[in-house]
């Protein structure tokens, strides 16, 4: 990726970011910003009155709504506001359930903590590593009101399992898309099967709004009503024309649910512009992350002790991640052992991720350690990711291989 600096350490805490001293970096950027984003960016700073609320968010909020086929569209400040927006619209409260991957972002998992409800968490599939809709239906109790499904990597959730169990248990379901956008299910993309999909346009993800930002798609129209006032501080216009604009105020603010305190998770007109623009390349960015993973695996065929995750027939997954399984137990080696040489002497930012959220002081603290998840308890240990960012140079997918198919030669011996 242009312009990294090689020497400064801005690595966050999920390991992304520029340290010094790698040869193959883990960039905290997928990509850089094309012409075409940056002078949307500088044209409502030069031309836009408007700074928020006005006409590039409804342009991006349709421009989404035609990507993705969504009934609703809402921009948000991230996908932590539109996670927060659905737990509030699922009205949970401490006498319910909501079941949720274990194996996830925090992020995933916290707005819905927040209700008080209780978190259950749902283990992975063996093959595509993503929620497994048999442990989720396995889970289920009278108090169940909920599950959160996550399309982490960019893999798809099996949609059409997870909505028929929640039909039959009238439960509702929100998709967390944060890794996922324009991922899809024969041809129907991730966020329009549940009744409520939250995107992430985080400075990582596959597009991003400088940094931050996010979508909420809500699939009802009576959930969809209630989101501009939970969104923006219970604001709204009186309706009708009033003589005096100004009596009894210049605009209302009310409650939209009973009892519930309304939020402040708008995005900026500068970032919704960004967006617009962003989402014009999204596809092209996707292929192109595709063909990289594409590429790696048939390279890596010749070592039988990585594992990728099985991608089912009809799921586009568009790898935001790239995460791979390495199996050492016949020669007594685990996956720490291989970074031990990848990252110290071949000098590549190899990376692990998600920890299980039950193993985090704030999920044990918070009352939701508890867990039943033996295929991820199986498997995690032994995952990590190769750098990743779009774009990466033919050369160095080689080295990346050669040096991963080196390092297992090595200790086998
Ligand atoms: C799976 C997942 N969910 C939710 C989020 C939260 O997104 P945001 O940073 O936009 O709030 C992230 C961000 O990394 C994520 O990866």
């Amino acid at each position: 990726m242009t312009g990294q600096s090689k020497t400064v350490k801005t690595a966050d805490a999920s390991g992304r970011g520029t340290v010094s001293g790698f040869k193959v970096p883990f960039p905290a950027r997928m990509q850089p910003y094309s012409e075409d984003e940056i002078n949307a960016v500088i044209e409502v700073m030069r031309d836009s009155e408007c700074q928020t609320q006005g006409q590039y968010l409804k342009k991006f909020e349709d421009d989404f709504k035609s990507y993705t086929g969504a009934n609703h569209v809402f921009a948000v400040s991230c996908a932590s506001s539109a996670l927060r927006l659905a737990s509030i619209l699922c009205r949970l409260g401490p006498d319910d359930e909501v079941i949720i991957p274990a194996y996830t972002f925090c992020a995933s998992a916290i707005p819905f903590g927040m209700t008080g409800a209780k978190i259950v968490w749902a283990d992975i599939d063996p093959d595509t590593w993503v929620i497994d809709p048999a442990d989720v239906e396995r889970k289920i109790t009278d108090r169940t009101k909920a599950i959160v499904v996550v399309h982490l990597l960019g893999m798809p959730v099996n949609m059409p399992a997870i909505m028929e169990i929640a039909e039959k248990h009238n439960l509702r379901v929100v998709e967390d898309c944060a890794q996922g956008p324009g991922a899809s299910i024969n041809g129907r993309k991730v966020g329009t099967f549940g009744d409520f999909g939250c995107f992430s346009f985080h400075g990582a993800k596959n597009m991003t709004t400088l940094g931050e930002g996010g979508v909420l798609t809500v699939r009802s129209d009576d959930d969809a009503r209630l989101v501009p006032g939970l969104r923006h501080n219970g604001c709204r216009g009186y309706e009708g024309d009033r003589a005096r604009y100004w009596v009894p105020a210049m605009g209302d603010v009310d409650i939209d649910i009973e009892g519930v305190w309304p939020n402040k998770f708008c995005l900026g007109e500068a970032q919704c512009a960004l967006g617009s623009a962003s989402l014009r390349r999204l596809d092209k960015t996707n292929e192109t992350l595709i063909a990289q993973a594409e590429k790696i695996k048939v390279a890596l065929a010749e070592a039988p002790e990585i594992s990728f995750a099985g991608i089912p027939k009809g799921h586009k997954h568009i790898f935001h991640q790239f995460v791979m399984h390495f199996d050492g137990a016949a020669f007594g080696k685990d996956r720490n052992d291989l970074l031990d040489i990848l990252v110290n002497e071949y000098k590549m930012r190899t990376i692990v991720q998600y920890y299980p959220l039950y193993r985090y002081p704030l999920f044990q603290k918070l009352g939701a350690g508890q867990h039943d998840c033996p295929v991820l308890e199986g498997w995690w240990d032994n995952t990590f990711s190769f750098p990743w960012w779009c774009g990466i140079p033919d050369e160095t997918i080689d080295y990346m291989v050669s040096s991963l198919i080196s390092a297992i030669t090595r200790l086998k011996q």
